[in-house]
């Protein structure tokens, strides 16, 4: 099972870029705050977004178990692209849940409910370098990234159909991006 993948495409992304890079933080950008030129690649390819989080993570830190999906949300599919700078040694993990096992629901640090899953309730069935200067992968599914020994930067984008308000579905994406994929 398959869950992300390292890309490389053609067109330089250029973030917005943040002030305070010492302390967590996570930021709301939108595709107004990012290059046109990627937001035209994207386009070509039937894909747009609307949202990117940008994450400023502390050395060492890891998240919660958890699927990129907020509580009580319309959307079913979270499929992203993550560009990511400064990293060292992280690591992205997948997991499945246990039989008979279910979510916790927690809130995160900006007040959204999120889905969130105990360790012992599931088993990994998935690694990815969380060094990549980019990926895409299946937010759909059970992760975590578990940070390594730099305060690492990451650019979070969540894909659209263009001009829809429809998820992306991850064997879309594979499809879409086949041509982008270097492992
Ligand atoms: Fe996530």
């Amino acid at each position: 099972m398959i869950l992300g993948y390292q890309i490389k495409i053609p067109v330089e992304f250029k973030p917005p870029r943040y002030d305070n890079l010492s302390t967590w933080i996570t930021n709301k950008f939108s595709c107004d705050d990012v290059n046109p030129e990627l937001v035209s690649w994207l386009n070509d390819r039937g894909v747009s977004f609307k949202d990117g989080l940008f994450f400023n993570v502390p050395p060492g830190m890891k998240h919660n178990l958890h699927i990129d999906m907020k509580y009580g949300s319309h959307y079913t599919d979270c499929v992203k692209i993550n560009f990511i700078y400064n990293s060292n040694n992280a690591v992205m993990k997948w997991y499945k849940l246990n039989e008979g096992k279910g979510p916790t629901l927690h809130k995160n640090s900006r007040g959204d409910t999120i889905i969130g899953f105990k360790p012992e309730d599931c088993h990994e069935v998935f690694e990815l370098s969380g060094d990549y200067e980019s990926i895409i992968f299946n937010g759909q599914e059970i992760h975590t990234m578990i940070n390594g020994d730099t305060m690492r930067q990451c650019y979070s984008l969540f894909l659209l159909k263009s001009n829809t308000d429809v998820r992306v579905t991850w064997d879309e994406a594979q499809y879409i991006f086949k041509d982008c994929i270097i492992k």
